[in-house]
């Protein structure tokens, strides 16, 4: 399974290279909007620090503006992936920009149909988001499993990330069911990590430490 980190701060991104579990990037406007930075620079730092995929969002609506933001953003570096939303003009881009060599993830879906359309325009990726459809009521994980389902019935390439993600348990679901990837904020990585009778063992260990060296 790989990791992303849901992030366009650099310092984040540092810390999880360092943890060694960083595949990729996914940004949006919203994780640019809390770093300081032009887009150009933060996705530049971000190419630098990370061997794999940085996901930068096409802002524009029509197919031929998508494009052409594409194509400008993939200048940067050859790790940048465009990422669209799940509309007609969105996928209209993305069959485009795929054919051009350009790597796309289509991002905003909430339903496998706007996923299995993503795949046939030829998508690399796709980000459903679960925490948004929880926060709505639903149960965003069953949308993970119809894509996989949709994609293995008929072999498509394509990619999911699991997306909008807020706990340990979306990440244990997402990796049970067999996601290809979850992009994880920082602070959900670091609670993968943590649990409570881990550090009461090492506090025990710590302190029978101490009596040995008494000795
Ligand atoms: C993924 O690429 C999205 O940018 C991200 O996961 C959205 O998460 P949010 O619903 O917490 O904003």
């Amino acid at each position: 399974m790989k990791f992303f980190i849901d992030s366009a701060d650099v310092k984040e991104i540092e810390t999880a290279a360092a943890l060694g579990i960083a595949d990729g990037v996914t940004t949006n406007p919203t994780l640019l909007a809390k770093v300081p930075g032009t887009p150009e620079e933060i996705y530049r730092s971000i190419c630098n620090i990370i061997d794999g995929p940085v996901c930068a969002e096409a802002v524009s609506l029509d197919a031929d503006d998508i494009v052409a933001e594409g194509m400008n953003l993939a200048k940067i570096h050859d790790n940048i992936v465009i990422k669209i939303p799940a509309t007609k003009d969105g996928l209209m881009a993305v069959n485009t920009l795929e054919k051009e060599g350009i790597k796309t993830n289509v991002t905003l879906i909430f339903s496998p149909m706007q996923a299995l359309l993503a795949a046939k325009a030829g998508a690399s990726f796709v980000c459903p988001f679960v925490g948004r459809l929880d926060d709505a009521g639903h149960v965003g994980m069953e949308l993970i499993e119809q894509i996989l389902q949709i994609y293995e019935n008929y072999g498509f390439t394509t990619e999911i990330i699991v997306a909008s993600i807020r706990s340990i348990l979306h990440v244990q679901n997402a990796a049970l069911i067999g996601a290809h990837i979850a992009t994880i904020p920082l602070s959900v990585v670091e609670k993968l990590v943590k649990h409570p009778l881990t550090d009461a063992g090492i506090q025990s260990f710590l302190k029978d430490w101490d009596k040995v060296q008494d000795r």
